[in-house]
């Protein structure tokens, strides 16, 4: 009989024992950025989290950055009045998300690690993550503005671009254009690769402000009765070149993250907790059902355990800053 109690006898053996931590170098922390200044906008779904002008953003970054965070995910929340049918104002050359990254970058230079999401859903006056045809996103055409997007973003100063619109050939696009442009040294791509059609977005896009006008997006993000698809999707990302990878949401596609991360083992794995996973902890918290502190760890380490290199979470600054991680 092997005695596996002794090693659970006390707290300090049981850290002792502990081969998996969850710290600051872990997180990527995402940021909602809006037009204006002075600007922190609570989102009321997502309790504790703000959408920020690019002036209060930076004072937050600097608060994030002393608690050992140096990794951002940046989303642009642009006004109804400048969405198109185009999503011109994701790739403008002045758009929201460049003029940020040029003043995080200025503020704060390679202390932090810069991502921006490459997406038209937060754009289009349809809400769809690329150009419309015959009612349903077409691939191939909205290719070029993503890579356009991606550029403008590379062109700021990005250290990662992050295409979440799930086209087929995204990273393929978006890699020969920064090579066209001299800029694919200075900027990588973290690939959104097995981003699942989940209801657990939901929070996010009242802060995004990027609810589909009509129908859904299960013609272009993944169905989550598949799996063989979600180790397929990561191949083709690494294929076509993606220096990072990811599964979306986290905790309920662990699975597809441990595969993957067992079949692409030096491809740095991210993982999303994402907005609905957030959301729900909040609230089973604030009804007393669950103890908050300790549901957050348990997920965070589950997450690394099933085999992330990092983790984009909502929690990342409270997980610090209140509970002293
Ligand atoms: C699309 C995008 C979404 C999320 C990240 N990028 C929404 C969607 O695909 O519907 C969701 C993130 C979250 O729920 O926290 N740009």
């Amino acid at each position: 009989m092997k005695r596996f109690r002794e090693y659970r006898i006390d707290q300090a053996t049981r850290d002792r024992y502990a081969d998996v931590k969850v710290t600051a170098n872990d997180f990527i922390y995402p940021y909602f950025v809006t037009e204006g200044t002075g600007i922190i906008e609570p989102i009321a779904s997502m309790p504790g989290i703000n959408r920020y002008s690019i002036d209060t953003l930076l004072t937050d970054i600097a608060e994030v950055l002393k608690l050992g965070i140096n990794k951002v995910l940046l989303f642009g929340v642009v006004e109804n009045c400048v969405k198109d049918e185009k999503g011109s104002a994701a790739y403008a050359p002045d758009n929201l998300v460049s003029r940020t990254v040029v003043a995080i970058k200025g503020q704060f230079g390679d202390k932090v690690t810069v991502i921006t999401d490459v997406c038209l859903c937060e754009y289009t006056s349809h809400g769809h993550c690329g150009l419309l045809k015959n009612n349903d996103v077409d691939n191939d055409s909205t290719l070029p503005l993503l890579a356009e997007m991606a550029y403008q973003h590379a062109l700021a100063g990005a250290d990662f671009v992050a295409p979440s619109a799930m086209m087929d050939g995204q990273i393929e696009a978006i890699k020969t254009k920064l090579a066209k442009e001299g800029l694919h040294q200075k900027t990588k791509t973290l690939a959104y690769s097995a981003k699942y059609a989940s209801a657990f977005y939901g929070p996010f896009r009242d802060a995004a402000d990027s609810a589909p006008s009509f129908g859904d997006r299960k013609t272009y993000q993944m169905d989550y009765r598949t799996l063989h698809q979600g180790i397929e999707e990561i191949a083709a990302d690494i294929e076509e070149g993606a220096d990072w990878t990811m599964v979306k949401p986290a905790k309920q596609y662990m699975d597809v993250m441990s595969r993957g991360k067992a079949k692409f083992p030096n491809i740095p794995m991210v993982a999303y907790q994402v907005s609905g996973e957030y959301s729900m902890i909040k609230a089973a918290t604030k009804m007393g059902y669950l103890d908050e502190k300790r549901i957050v760890f348990e997920s965070l380490i589950a997450i690394k355990r099933a085999g992330a290199d990092y983790i984009i979470s909502y929690y990342a600054k409270e997980y610090l800053e209140k509970w002293n991680a």
